[in-house]
């Protein structure tokens, strides 16, 4: 059974998302059923929790349209980066819904539920109770100033809002109240000796993740409240709750299993996820990203062993962060790539690969677009590309039958060597050593290498065909390990060097022998296998585009016509100085959608600081703004045609007037558009082009 958490249906996944909790268990998946196990695989759309609903705040739109937007580009982003779930649930399925509240009553009719009052952050500016996570301040155990009221992201310390210090309220920056509501507690404190005994045979777990839960429960497990006062969830199965609902964590947990059982019922086996959860030769794996570790080794456990009778997790190989240039992904900040801008440029595989090379398995990793091409090049095409190309192409134009020989002493070694690379490959990645397995390869690839270049055929073509067509299937069957060992982490490339050795012996990767004795191969002629990257010639977009909400805007003291405008770039707020007053009233600014230069030079304007600059089109005296379209939210990216943003810091005025910035007719419209390299690219979201509020003529200057 494997599960990988299930990402908030909030925001776009990123890189780091990919390689801290989906590309493991893909690959681990697939190796598992090419070496013959059966396997469930599930994750979902968490689409509860408080983060949902802030950015609706924000928005202005619903919770739901929130998460419907997100279900969908989750499945497309599943897909595109060829990761296979069985089965992407949503935590808004019905049969979700009855799963969490028949375990939150089995629970409480055991005694492992209570219900108590407890103090609640209350902001009196809002007029209701707040969840923790609209309570920000400075965490108690750091010092990080931004620790929310559920969890520090800084050290990764669960918290009560009432421990912040300085705390405020998100929406309105008020100092809140705590005032006393009744709620339902998770008796933790009853699971601490089960939990511990049950770590006693966790000793294979990776240290970090065994470290944290073991300090977790030797602090003491206090109850924790499972309920929130709130209209946005899975409510309370008993009368008299309206306004509460099951916590967000309590029920995506059980996501999970719900995921599994709805599953089930799809593929017209209801039963089906009984085998998986119920019989204990079974191991179970949950993937995800380290600050999720505790509900996976604390709280879920308990409330499977307060269940009784379902297997617990085996193994939470938690991964700690992927890193660009040393800092968190993230999207908001605009700080890394998301997984559709970077295959834009870059493709599924070499992403996969990249990432594989580098997964953050023991401590964070850096991801940097030169590293990726560097790695992608030298030990993807050149080495292994390369090699199927040299000997595939000797195969077709000298018109040699690659058959078995009497093997020399060279012969058998490779064939060692290859043995021996897929049993320590198998080994690793049975222990979820996803990153170390992989370095099997890389080993194994180079040494085919070698073994082609001493076994030189262009030599003994001459003097010795038998022995040419010997070492060229030797040759092969390297090639046909080191395929296989390629397929759980680049499967398509894998499936296409399948179809150049010989399709015969590929008809699956699912449960295939790589042990037949006698294998033949017939390979077809071929180009290179894989392309080449070349990332630099399409690095020059050095432009920062973002959509932005302007929240307020206020004269400037000190000119008569400027304004400040004070942005939201989703979480992230900004100010801005700009020259419109003369061209738009304040109320009409307010809560209009912009296009930000995000990366220009901090600058003071008569006095105040302006970070960024907003781009509106001038036609002769007119001056309108530049529009993102309808769909964007604050913090989006902009593109320039299909261009990846080079992420090289900062621009001033005068470079980015280099990008002429000019508003162009296209297929008919009037759209915002840069010259980047002596090309023309059009400003778009998504593919959506940036247009203007209001009309002017075509070649108007952006500014
Ligand atoms: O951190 C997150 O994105 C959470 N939505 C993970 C939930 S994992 C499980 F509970 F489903
Ligand atoms: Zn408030």
């Amino acid at each position: 059974m494997v599960n990988a958490a299930l990402p908030y249906a909030n925001g776009s996944l990123h890189l780091g998302h990919i390689a801290g909790a989906y590309l493991s268990p893909d690959i681990f998946v697939r190796f598992n059923r090419m070496i013959g196990n059966e396997v469930m695989f599930i994750s979902g759309s968490d689409e509860y929790g408080t983060p949902i609903t802030i950015s609706a705040e924000k928005q202005k739109t619903t919770p739901e349209e929130i998460a419907e937007k997100f279900h969908r580009e989750f499945l497309e982003t599943f897909s595109s980066m060829d990761i296979k779930f069985d089965f992407f649930t949503r935590t808004s399925y019905q049969e979700h819904w009855e799963t969490a509240q028949e375990i939150f009553l089995d629970l409480l009719g055991k005694g492992y539920l209570a219900e108590k009052p407890m103090i609640s952050p209350y902001c009196a500016k809002c007029g209701r109770f707040m969840p923790d996570r609209y309570i920000e301040g400075t965490c108690p155990h750091c010092g990080f100033k931004q620790a929310r009221g559920d969890q520090c992201d800084e050290c990764g310390r669960t918290l009560d809002p009432q421990e912040l210090i300085d705390p405020r309220c998100v929406l309105c920056d008020e100092v809140p109240e705590f005032r006393e509501t009744s709620h339902f507690f998770l008796r933790l404190d009853l699971f601490q000796e089960k939990l511990m005994t049950w770590l006693e045979e966790k000793n294979f777990w990776r240290s970090n993740v065994l470290a944290f839960t073991r300090n977790f429960i030797s602090a003491g497990l206090k109850e924790r409240p499972i309920t929130r006062d709130l209209d946005w969830g899975v409510p309370i199965p008993l009368k008299g709750y309206d306004h509460k609902r099951i916590y967000v964590w309590f029920e995506a947990l059980i996501g999970y299993l719900s995921g599994s059982k709805i599953y089930s019922e799809k593929i017209g086996k209801p039963d089906y996820w009984k085998e998986f959860y119920y019989d204990g030769n079974v191991r179970t794996y949950y993937f995800l990203g380290k600050d999720n570790i505790p509900f996976h080794t604390v709280i879920w456990p308990a409330i499977l062993m307060g269940m009784g009778g379902i297997n617990l997790p085996y193994d939470v190989p938690a991964n700690e962060y992927l890193r660009f240039k040393g800092e968190q992904f993230s999207k908001s900040r605009g700080i890394g790539l998301t997984v559709a801008e970077a295959l834009k440029v870059i493709p599924k595989d070499y992403l996969r690969f990249y990432m594989a090379m580098n997964l953050p398995e023991t401590g964070d990793s850096d991801f940097t677009l030169s590293d990726l091409q560097d790695k992608v090049n030298s030990e993807l095409i050149d080495k292994f590309g390369n090699l199927i190309h040299r000997v595939v192409s000797f195969i077709t134009k000298n018109q040699v039958e690659p058959v078995p020989g009497i093997p020399d002493q060279s012969d058998l070694k490779a064939l060692e060597e290859a043995e021996r690379r897929f049993e320590n490959y198998s080994a690793l990645i049975s222990k979820v050593q996803i990153k170390r397995a992989f370095y099997e390869w890389l080993e194994l690839v180079k040494f085919s290498n070698v073994y082609f270049n001493d076994a030189a055929p262009w030599k003994l073509i001459r003097t010795d065909r038998a022995k040419c067509a010997a070492k060229l299937h030797t040759a092969l069957v390297l090639i046909e390990y080191l395929d296989y060992m390629l397929y759980p982490y680049c499967p398509s490339s894998a499936e296409k060097v399948a179809g150049i050795i010989g399709p015969d012996n590929f008809s699956s990767f699912v449960s295939s022998d790589l042990r037949r004795p006698e294998k033949s191969f017939s390979p077809v002629a071929t180009e290179v296998p894989f392309e080449k990257l070349d990332l630099g010639s399409r690095n020059e977009n050095r432009i920062d585009l973002r959509v932005a909400i302007i929240e307020e805007a206020v004269m400037h003291p000190n000119s008569d016509h400027l304004l400040i405008l004070k942005l939201s770039l989703g979480t992230e707020k900004r100010q801005i100085v700009a020259g419109l007053r003369n061209h738009y009233e304040l109320s009409d600014l307010k809560g209009k959608k912009i296009v930000l230069v995000a990366n220009l030079k901090k600058a003071k304007l008569r006095g105040e600081v302006s970070e960024g600059m907003l781009l509106a089109a001038a036609d002769g005296e007119k001056v309108v703004l530049l529009k993102p379209d309808e769909d964007s939210l604050p913090g989006d990216r902009i593109n320039l045609g299909d261009l990846p943003f080079n992420m090289s810091g900062q621009l001033t005025i005068d470079e980015l007037k280099g990008f002429n910035l000019k508003i162009e007719n296209v297929d008919g419209k009037n759209v915002a558009t840069a010259t980047v390299s002596g090309k023309q690219m059009t400003m778009n979201r998504n593919g959506i082009s940036i247009s203007t509020y209001g009309e002017v003529g075509t070649g108007s200057t952006v500014r």
